[in-house]
């Protein structure tokens, strides 16, 4: 008899957020989503736990929420509200959560799963603060898990600034940190998730289900195709931390190349810029620390949306 695939263990750490949301959705049907972290970063703490909570009664899992850091390590507070809107989840209104958070200790629950839990896979889809300050507690988090997957950092343009990705420029000591543990992580950034992109067609396809989960996306996308014609003039918008979850659940679907990152935390220009080492010369190339996915077969990972939600 055919085995059925075993499903990864996951551990989110986000900040709904839009694309968050859908992630969550994601890793909760198509992996074993043992809990989420939240963070700090498209909006305050408070509205990202409070959406976190909300997408887990809406799907009727009691998935344990934590909350983590309020602020990047650095004590900036830098949000999205421009896209997300004021509450991170522009666009619904959900109701207020029933059930309260598990903890307000995010790092302490991210160490107890990595012991806790077999083969746990950590997806870090917003700012890397809870990640790094994990790190700092157990500098040797990365033996206990099998795996970091991060939406964050581009081998290209950014979008918080020129140079930097959101979820990196919101606190990049944290991503320096995280990148210099030792995890090899995957690596989606903006390179690979512009390459998946939702569109007005996508959202009349979820809608057509009359289903509460794909309205209830329909509902965010068709807000945030609204801010995106606003913003850069198209209707269409990339599925950013669904990338992160779909790395880890269905591999397959990428291509990946090892490089070498390191993060910008000084500059004027390039604070919160990833640098990757792309150079084809062997000599004085750095050693490769993550794994950066260069390729998603976006036809085949919408199906795969379309099919799960
Ligand atoms: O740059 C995209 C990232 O920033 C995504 O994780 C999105 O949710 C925002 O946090
Ligand atoms: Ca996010």
């Amino acid at each position: 008899m055919n085995e059925l695939p075993v499903m990864a263990n996951i551990l989110i750490d986000c900040d709904p957020g839009h694309d968050d949301a859908m992630a969550i959705l994601l890793a909760e049907s198509l992996s074993n989503l043992v809990s989420i972290t939240t963070v700090a970063g498209n909006s305050s703490l408070a509205n990202t736990t409070r959406n976190a909570l909300s997408v887990t009664e809406l799907i009727g899992r009691d998935i344990p929420v934590h909350a983590g850091a309020s602020q990047a390590l650095n004590g900036e507070a830098r949000d999205a509200r421009h896209v997300h809107g004021a509450g991170g989840f522009g666009g619904v209104s959900l109701a207020e959560p029933g059930r309260a958070v598990a903890s307000e200790d995010a790092v302490t629950h991210i160490l107890a799963q990595a012991r806790a839990v077999e083969a746990l896979w950590l997806v870090a889809i917003g700012p890397l603060t809870n990640i790094a300050l994990a790190v700092r507690k157990e500098p040797d988090l990365a033996s206990h898990v099998a795996g970091l997957a991060i939406m964050g950092g581009s081998t290209g343009s950014g979008n918080a600034t020129a140079t930097a990705e959101f979820n990196i420029w919101a606190d990049p000591q944290a991503a320096k940190e995280v990148f210099a543990a030792g995890f090899d992580p995957i690596v989606c950034g903006l390179n690979l998730t512009q390459q998946f992109l939702s569109d007005d067609d996508l959202i009349s396809e979820l809608r057509a289900a009359q289903r509460t989960i794909p309205t209830f996306v329909a509902d965010l996308y068709t807000y945030m195709h609204a801010r995106m014609e606003d913003l850069i003039g198209v209707r269409q918008a990339a599925l950013h931390d669904p990338c992160a979850v779909l790395a880890v659940t269905h591999p397959d679907l990428f291509e990946f190349v090892s490089m070498h990152v390191d993060v910008e935390t000084e500059g004027d220009l390039t604070r919160g810029m990833t640098v990757f080492d792309q150079r084809r010369t062997r000599r004085g190339k750095a050693t490769p620390n993550c794994k950066v996915a260069t390729h998603i077969d976006q036809g085949a990972a919408r199906e795969l949306l379309l099919k799960t939600l």
